[in-house]
């Protein structure tokens, strides 16, 4: 057990890689906190599901664009599971425009973008840091996306906060690396969730292109996410890449 005695907020743990996460956090002992905003039914299941792994589990709704909501979040997770270890901040939300088309991005896209991908990790992380601190330490964990890296993605701006968490997690790093807490990233390749729900000929292009043959899933995700967890003991500030080898190998034409 890797996570013996310890706790994990997983933001948007209710589906797709954050449930993954969730379930490998459980199977390995820690308490964990499954944060949602819409997908309840999904969040109770997961709670459930880590319950029945003998961890202390619960769901807690909380939409973490909203500063005073993260912070309850934080709160509830302490005063429910008692400290907090570990924070990842997997939460997202796109829209797909695509590229060319600028006039596209509405002002609504643009905020709530930015709000949930950038200043929702932000604020979960202002919250958690003084609970980590007092636990000694903490490892903290940001689902960025390999959008941030190839200009390419769902939209301009969601490769954009992309890149602003992968900075923002260096920073972090920096900041609180005194206190025993590591920041690093997971960017993953495409996954197939509901994140975007794009059409079959996607999924099927991207397993076509990619140098191992298939796209990363939950699992690989969550195995990463483990990793930097727990037993990355000496490694801050990085962000590991989960995309079988599409941003470093593809494609030599
Ligand atoms: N799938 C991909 O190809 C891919 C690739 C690279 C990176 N990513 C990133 O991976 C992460 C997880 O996405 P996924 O693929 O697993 O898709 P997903 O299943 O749709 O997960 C997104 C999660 O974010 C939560 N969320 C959205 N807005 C929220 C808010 N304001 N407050 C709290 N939670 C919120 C959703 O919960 P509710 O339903 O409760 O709102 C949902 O559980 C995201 O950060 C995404 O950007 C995905």
């Amino acid at each position: 057990m890797k996570l013996k005695g310890k706790v994990a907020l997983v933001t948007g743990g209710g589906t797709g890689m954050g449930r993954a996460i969730c379930l490998k956090f459980a199977s390995e002992g820690a308490g964990v906190a499954v944060n949602y905003s819409k997908s309840q039914k999904q969040a109770e299941e997961v709670a459930e599901a880590a319950r029945q792994l003998g961890v202390p589990a619960l769901a807690i709704k909380a939409d973490v664009s909203q500063n005073q909501e993260a912070r309850r979040l934080v709160d509830e997770t302490v005063a429910k599971l008692g400290r907090l270890d570990i924070l990842v901040n997997n939460a997202g939300w796109t829209r797909p425009v695509t590229h060319r088309e600028l006039e596209g991005l509405t002002e609504e896209i643009l905020e709530r973008t930015w709000a949930v991908n950038v200043k929702g990790p932000l604020y979960c992380v202002r919250a958690a840091i003084p609970h980590m601190v007092k636990a000694g330490g903490g490892a903290i964990v940001n689902i960025t996306s390999i959008a941030a890296f190839q200009g390419a993605g769902s939209s301009v701006i969601y490769c954009g906060s992309k890149a602003a968490l992968g900075a923002i997690t260096k920073s972090l790093a920096r900041a609180f690396a005194k206190d025993n807490i590591r920041v690093n990233a997971i960017a993953p390749g495409f996954v197939d969730t509901h994140f975007v729900d794009w059409p079959p000929e996607v999924l099927e292009k991207n397993i076509k292109t990619s140098p191992m043959g298939r796209i990363p899933t939950v699992d690989d995700i969550a195995n990463a996410a483990l990793f930097l967890a727990c037993e990355a003991t000496g490694i801050t500030a990085q962000t590991v890449f989960v995309d079988c080898g599409v941003t470093a190998l593809q494609p030599v034409v």
